[in-house]
């Protein structure tokens, strides 16, 4: 039988990435844990999120998946150091997101924006000066964009009042290379770009972790799989509201399974 892709979320944000990849590889089925109980991950410690985490990461594996993203910011700041869990690889979005930005910056200008907990770690500082000593680094939290998006506010003036804030310095840089470094951010992009400009690149998630599963199919690290696929969403708070934005955040595409799951 097809295994699945596990994925794993404080919330909905998550479902940004899922939306990529289902539509990156149509045939992969998906396993997807958005921790709504307990969010915002953001503005807990490091051993708080790392708690949650491995809790989810033991869900994920009693689902028989083949491989799991993390496609929470504030939780892969505090699972940098492995590569699996119980011998299923485990994907993360801070290098493959530093690697990405390095890779369209034309002048060693980035900036990130992230969760409090994500900026507070320093991990994509850490790492884009790794892959490049020479880069300037300007680190933003943002934590009411989360609320924001989470209440549905998008393309709304409170989210881009909020916007003109958080950016304000990054604006007075000229710095056009941005790294989204939370899940939820891709849902405002268009609030983000109105303030930014059309011309800055915002790297996204989504697509730098649709290159590492990409490469994870072709090193023969885990098998393709065939033939018709399931999305499943698991969350662990379930209201109306909850449910009318999964559907919307993962629209065109269609959630086979939305259930409330208790870890
Ligand atoms: N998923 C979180 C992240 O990407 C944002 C939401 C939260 O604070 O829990 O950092």
């Amino acid at each position: 039988m097809n295994k699945s892709i596990g994925i794993f979320d404080s919330g909905l944000g998550g479902l940004t990435v899922l939306k990529v990849l289902s539509q990156k590889f149509p045939h992969e089925s998906f396993c997807y844990l958005g921790d709504i109980a307990r969010l915002p991950y953001g503005n807990k410690s490091p051993e708080t999120i790392r708690r949650y985490g491995l809790q989810i990461l033991a869900f994920l594996k009693e689902q028989n998946v083949k491989a799991i993203i993390i496609a929470c910011n504030s939780a892969s700041t505090v699972f940098l150091e492995d590569s699996d869990y119980e011998s299923i690889p485990l994907l993360n979005v801070i290098g493959p997101g530093s690697a990405a930005a390095i890779a369209t910056s034309k002048d060693d200008k980035i900036a990130v924006l992230g969760t409090s907990a994500t900026i507070r770690s320093h991990a994509y500082r850490d790492t884009l000066k790794r892959l490049n000593p020479r880069v300037e680094v300007t680190e933003q939290a943002c934590p009411l964009f989360v609320p924001l998006v989470e209440e549905g506010m998008v393309n709304d003036p409170i989210t881009e009042m909020v916007a003109k804030k958080y950016l304000a310095d990054i604006q007075k840089r000229h710095i056009s290379t941005v790294i989204l470094g939370c899940t939820h951010y891709p849902v405002i992009r268009s609030d983000l770009k109105r303030v930014l400009g059309e011309d800055v690149s915002l790297v996204e998630s989504g697509d730098v972790l649709a290159n590492e599963l990409e490469g994870l199919f072709k090193d023969h690290i885990i098998p393709r799989s065939s033939g018709s696929r399931t999305i499943r969403v698991c969350i662990t708070d379930l209201t109306d509201h909850f449910e009318k934005l999964a559907h919307q955040l993962m629209a065109p595409e269609k959630i086979s399974d939305l259930e409330r799951v208790v870890l």
